[in-house]
């Protein structure tokens, strides 16, 4: 299969030779069981080099995940990829599979590998030497033949000479190295991404596409992109939308990138840049593309709640949960709150109950309902844990939040072993 087919089957934009590199080896050890370490700086696109793997690979039919290790409770992960025995700590009211046994005869993609926990990785290099594991809490050892890919923006290295991951491990996985290369050192692919970003940005919010003039490509190759790709769409995305005048010129492209020292920059102060900015259609933008995720989160955890009538009528907390919104946690961007609490407009669903927001409530009473708002939570989240045998994906789907979410909520509950 040559590299531009691969390109386009997988999204792949870019034409830079150390990018092609990075492909022609993903394409020649796809077909092989080595094991593959991807490397390279946030952003650059690693995820889709654990895909091309897997689907070019004699594996391709069967299963393939993957599991970002950064984003798992240190007291879970070892039962989420291992599994467990009933009863083998608090909470494990049954037996578990753990990947390395449901995805037996595939692949597993390890993202963020520099962040597994040390016992961890003495699990996963048992795996990677002879094929074998042990659940939590059993003796018996289980056969298991995946094939693993793990991925890490860290310096392993480094990480190995701070004794933070073993150094056996990190030489059993980088069999085979891919390193994927940061946008600063592929110039030639920056206005290519961009041009495609823009295109597919236009699509989504059915607009023109947006235009850059030749000084605002310039600009675009001069910026360093720490960010990287990641970065690049976000600008572009940010840009589809909020610009109004689709040619785009370096002054106007200039608003969207951070400040940095190249002096080639055209200078952007930071009080030019607020003021500019202080565009209240603009803000309102960039607000709501902030709070969006936040606030459907919020919205699901309140027809949850709502949908019981006697929770409900125990729970008229639920309104401060609702200034909490209004105040802005969890976003910068927010202006300050008001001396007096102005209600907010939610744009609930239809189906929702009416929220009245009943301004008399005194201080104290605030304090201790929004307490209880939260052992709300806390108790949701169990139950629906509970009802999924400890499975969060199926609770966080029942809970209506993102899995990522429900794993910082329980760290934030400290619910750890379900
Ligand atoms: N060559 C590419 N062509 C088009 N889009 C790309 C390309 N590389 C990356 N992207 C897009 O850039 C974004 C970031 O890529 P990705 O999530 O794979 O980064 P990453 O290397 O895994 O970063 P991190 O280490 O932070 O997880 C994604 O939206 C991805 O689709
Ligand atoms: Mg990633």
């Amino acid at each position: 299969m040559d590299l531009q087919s691969i390109k386009n089957r997988f999204n792949i934009i870019g034409n830079s030779p150390e990018l092609n590199y990075a492909l022609q080896v993903a394409v020649q050890v796809a077909n092989t069981d080595l094991t593959v370490l991807i490397i390279g700086d946030s952003g650059v696109g690693k995820e889709a080099f654990s895909s091309i793997i897997h689907s070019l690979s004699s594996r391709k039919h069967n299963p393939f995940i993957a599991v970002n290790c950064g984003a798992i409770p240190e007291g879970t992960i070892d039962s989420e990829l291992f599994g467990h025995e009933k009863g083998s700590f608090t909470g494990a009211v049954d037996a578990r599979k753990g990947y390395f046994e449901t995805v037996n005869g595939g692949t597993i993609f390890l993202d963020e590998i520099g962040e597994m926990p040390l016992g961890t990785q003495a699990r996963l290099l048992r795996v990677l030497e002879a094929g074998e594991y042990i659940r939590v809490g059993s003796s018996k050892v289980q056969k298991t033949d995946v094939r693993v890919i793990a991925a890490t923006n860290k310096d392993l290295l480094k990480l190995v000479e701070q004794n933070k991951f073993r150094e056996d491990l990190y030489y059993r996985l980088s069999t085979v190295p891919i390193r994927v290369p940061s946008l600063s050192g592929r110039r030639e692919d920056i206005v290519l991404l961009f041009r495609k970003f823009a295109a597919d940005f236009a699509d989504k919010y059915k607009t023109q596409s947006v235009q850059l003039d030749e000084d605002a490509k310039n600009l675009l190759l001069e910026y360093p992109w720490p960010g990287n790709i990641r970065e690049l769409k976000n600008i572009a995305e940010q840009i589809s939308v909020l610009s109004e005048n689709k040619q785009i010129s370096a002054k106007a492209l200039g608003r969207y990138l951070q400040p940095y020292s190249n002096n080639r920059l055209p200078a952007v102060s930071t009080a030019q840049h607020q003021n500019e900015f202080q565009n209240e259609r603009e803000i309102l933008y960039k607000l709501f593309f902030d709070m969006k995720k936040d606030v459907n989160e919020l919205k699901r955890m309140f027809l949850e709640v709502l949908q019981n009538p006697s929770v409900a009528a125990q729970n008229p907390s639920l309104i401060n949960e609702l200034k909490d919104l209004s105040n802005g946690h969890d976003s910068g961007y927010l202006p300050a709150p008001a001396a007096t609490y102005q209600p907010v407009q939610l744009s609930m669903p239809p189906s929702s109950a009416p929220v009245i927001v009943d301004n008399s409530i005194d201080e104290h009473e605030e304090v201790d309902e929004s307490l209880n708002i939260m052992e709300k939570e806390k108790e949701l989240i169990i139950k629906a844990l509970k009802k999924h045998k400890g499975k969060r994906k199926d609770a966080s789907l029942d809970l209506g939040i993102s899995e990522r979410t429900l794993y910082r909520k329980l760290k934030e509950y400290d619910i750890e072993e379900l």
